[in-house]
């Protein structure tokens, strides 16, 4: 796997921090040309010297991929400084809570915006590109987008739909570009994680209690098995494996658990 790596241009949106800064540093370690984004231009910039730092031939660019000029303009500096692009990981995403009652415009808009059109947008700009390339682009959703999580239906309803863009996009440029639709599981957090509020205003995510969590590490590895055999479609994390199988054979346990969970809701963000 790591030979396959050696040389080839991704880029992975949302790396200034978190999974999509774990997948930086392995795919840098595997010998990959490494772009880097984020909005933020200082975190930007400690995400570059760090993977600098630490032996990753790596190039950022700030954007803001909710915006298409951005998202245009982040491909085209791809496009200048490579001449080429064989892998697009679009990671960049927020998390969200909020009631759907209680829930505002501007919370729907955020997370819709960034987490779905975040993903069409840059994926719009990187397709000729990709189709040079025959590359793959990859689309990081959650266990979220296999249900609809009261308390966080924002963010449930801006992961599924990046369900049917990713199957219509393996049929429509089946041959021609890989795509590949990762569900990840409950992951652990960097302390700088924000969640949007109902109100459109961010504030910090508490750490997750009681949860089995995968590593970031272990998610990029994930992400670069899911590149390297191009596979359409996979679900990480123990829990994650569990929640498909119950859903399948048995989906009134789900719904129990879900019902739980919101009870739990009021308290989780008193
Ligand atoms: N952590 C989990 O448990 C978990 C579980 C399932 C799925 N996921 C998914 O995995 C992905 C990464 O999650 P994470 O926990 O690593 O997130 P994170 O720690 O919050 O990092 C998010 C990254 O995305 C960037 N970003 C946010 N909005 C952006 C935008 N509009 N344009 C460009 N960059 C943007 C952030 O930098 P700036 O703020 O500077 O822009 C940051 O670098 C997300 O798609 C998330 O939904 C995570």
């Amino acid at each position: 796997m790591k030979d396959f790596f050696k040389d080839k241009v991704v880029c992975i949106t949302g790396s200034s921090q978190g999974i999509g800064k774990a997948t930086a540093q392995l795919l840098g370690d595997y010998g990959a040309k490494i772009v880097i984004n984020g909005r933020n231009p200082e975190k930007l910039q400690a995400a570059y010297d760090e993977l600098v730092s630490k032996g990753v031939n790596c190039f950022q660019v700030v954007a803001d991929v909710s915006k298409p000029e951005d998202c245009e303009s982040l491909i085209s500096a791809i496009s200048k400084e490579f001449g080429r692009l064989d892998v697009l990981i679009n990671n960049a995403g927020i998390a969200s809570h909020g009631k759907i009652e209680e829930s505002t415009p501007e919370n729907w808009a955020s997370v819709v915006n960034i987490n779905t059109m975040g993903t069409i947008n840059t994926t719009y700009f990187a397709i000729p590109l990709l189709k040079q390339s025959k590359g793959s682009v990859i689309i990081i959703s959650s266990m979220a987008a296999k249900v609809g999580v009261p308390g966080h239906s924002g963010y449930s309803v801006s992961k599924m739909a990046l369900t049917a863009y990713a199957k219509a996009m393996q049929v429509e440029l089946e041959n021609q570009i890989h795509c590949g639709l990762i569900y990840v599981g409950f992951t652990a957090n960097e302390t700088e994680k924000t969640i949007l509020k109902p109100d459109g205003s961010y504030e910090k995510l508490k750490e997750r209690q009681g949860l089995k969590l995968a590593s970031r590490e272990d998610v990029a590895q994930k992400i670069a098995s899911v590149i390297y055999l191009r596979k359409k479609e996979v679900t990480l994390t123990f829990l994650g494996k569990l929640q498909h199988v119950i859903l399948k054979f048995a989906p009134g346990i789900v719904y129990k658990l879900l019902k739980k969970s919101f009870k739990d809701y009021d308290d989780m963000y008193a």
